[in-house]
């Protein structure tokens, strides 16, 4: 699943409703056509309890492996469980306390994880967008200082970063120690912005927070547009974390964008609400605030101990909680949750002493506890990028051919619908890992 860079890029609203009318449409002639498929009688999913919920999760797994693989797969996976949510609703088998003793995790996935096949949920959060950004409005506003427009206009272009900086060094000036901006400009191996693909280059400034008066700390990142191109970059984007005395953090998003009008003003408004659609946060940040791994030589030597500091920021900040719009443990245990024994089974005697099987470690660290699971639904492009690209799993160096090896080999463990030998997404869902 791949869905940050370039969604619905150049689409005005009406655009949007007309595209959504049109695969809207799209897809129901593709029903049509497809044999019909009737929903299941409430009796016989009731009577027949155990052999529904198991080919429900051997369907849901394997279009789930698809869709995390290849973009084209995943309305498939995402009509199917709409499908599933509606027999769970219809069926009123949330409410049935001996389904859901029995298949208590297929039911709270379900029940989780449909709202974002919902159009006006595209955050992926239990409410609508729009409640969303209403309710969390105090979290993810740019501070007024941020767009202040001499400093947009210099934050927007490569050639005037010195300028926005400056800016930012004066405002420093006049704060007090705890109350220092953390800035730097890098440009990210990761991703171009919602609205160019090709845009990498970033300024990050973090603002401190105040956690006993209830006020988080802000990631606030513009995207930079690159030397001498036309078409500037416009995205701004906003995550913030509150930490809490039970050493969680509630973590919020939103991203703006830029309008850059024929007068010279820039005008920043939320992305969502200039119907530009949204992204599902939470599919990259697992563990909220995400960590800056810059492109190699792309910070300067000044602005290298501001990179080291917001990091140490973010391992400070705890469990990522998302503010109870989203119960990460609702969709289960994520890459690397298994054992030696279940991967002798899958990938052969003797695979246990291997340096794959030594570097298959994430679930130490990427956990409900801790870091937050790396569970579906998830980022492909995110993921491996970092194992491939060698920052995760930390402390371990390992040629590339072993990385893509351990990447593959996490990726099948995970999503395995085998019968006998059930993944861990599978083997979850049907409730044998309790
Ligand atoms: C496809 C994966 C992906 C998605 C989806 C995604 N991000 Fe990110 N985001 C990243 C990565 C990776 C970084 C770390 C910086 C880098 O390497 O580019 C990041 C960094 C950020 C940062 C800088 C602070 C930090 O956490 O490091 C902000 C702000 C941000 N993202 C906002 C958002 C918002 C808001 C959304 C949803 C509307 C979103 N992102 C969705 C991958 C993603
Ligand atoms: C020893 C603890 C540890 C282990 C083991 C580990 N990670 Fe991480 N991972 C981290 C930390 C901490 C971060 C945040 C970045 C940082 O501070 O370096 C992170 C960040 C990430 C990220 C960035 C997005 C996010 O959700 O934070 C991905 C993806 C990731 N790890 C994948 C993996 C995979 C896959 C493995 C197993 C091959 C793995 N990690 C093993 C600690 C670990």
């Amino acid at each position: 699943m791949k869905l940050r860079p370039g969604t619905l890029a150049p689409c005005l609203l009406a655009v949007v409703l007309a595209c959504l009318a049109a695969a809207m449409r799209a897809s129901s002639a593709a029903e049509r056509s497809a044999p019909a498929r009737p929903a299941p009688a409430c009796a016989q999913v009731k009577s027949h309890a155990d052999e529904w919920v198991a080919s429900s999760v051997d369907a849901l797994v394997r279009a789930a492996g698809a869709a995390y693989e290849r973009d084209e797969a995943e309305p498939a996976y995402t009509r199917l469980l709409g499908r599933l949510a509606d027999t769970v609703e219809r069926c009123g088998l949330a409410r049935d306390a001996d389904f859901v003793q029995a298949h208590r995790e297929f039911v709270g996935y379900v029940e989780a994880a449909a709202p974002a096949t919902l159009p006006d949920h595209e955050l992926g959060f239990a409410v609508t967008d729009r409640r969303y950004f209403d309710e969390t409005r105090a979290y993810v506003g740019i501070p007024d200082f941020l767009t202040e427009s001499g400093f947009v206009h210099s934050a927007s272009r490569s050639e005037t970063l010195p300028r926005a900086k400056e800016y930012l060094r004066r405002l420093n000036s006049e704060r007090a120690p705890s109350e220092q901006l953390l800035f730097f400009s890098y440009r990210s191996r990761h991703l171009g912005t919602p609205d160019n693909d090709d845009s990498y280059l970033r300024l990050l400034v973090v603002v401190p927070g105040d956690a006993a008066r209830g006020v988080p700390e802000k990631w606030v990142q513009f995207g930079v547009t690159d030397p001498g191109v036309r078409a500037r970059t416009r995205n701004v984007s906003v995550v913030s974390s509150l930490a809490r005395a039970d050493g969680t953090s509630d973590v919020y998003f939103k991203d703006y964008y830029r309008t850059y009008r024929r007068d010279g003003t820039i005008p920043i408004k939320g992305r969502w609400e200039l119907g530009y659609g949204d992204d599902n946060c939470v599919l990259c940040h697992k563990s909220g605030v995400l960590p800056i791994f810059p492109e190699a030589g792309s910070v300067s030597a000044e602005e290298r101990g501001a990179v080291e500091e917001v990091n140490r920021r973010f391992r400070g900040y705890g469990t990522p909680r998302f503010g109870g719009y989203l119960d990460g443990s609702k969709f289960g245990p994520g890459l690397g949750a298994s054992d030696g024994a279940d991967r002798e089974g899958r990938f052969g005697a003797g695979f246990r002493g291997s340096a794959v099987a030594g570097a298959m470690t994430c679930a130490a660290c990427h956990r409900a506890d801790y870091l937050g699971a790396l569970n579906w639904p998830m980022d492909s492009t995110l993921i491996s990028s970092y194992v491939e690209g060698g920052q995760m799993p930390r402390g371990h160096e390992l040629p590339d051919g072993v990385r893509r090896e351990l990447y593959a080999k996490l990726v099948r463990e995970y999503f395995d619908a085998d019968a006998a030998r059930p993944g861990i997404f599978k083997s979850w869902l049907l409730g044998r890992l309790r």
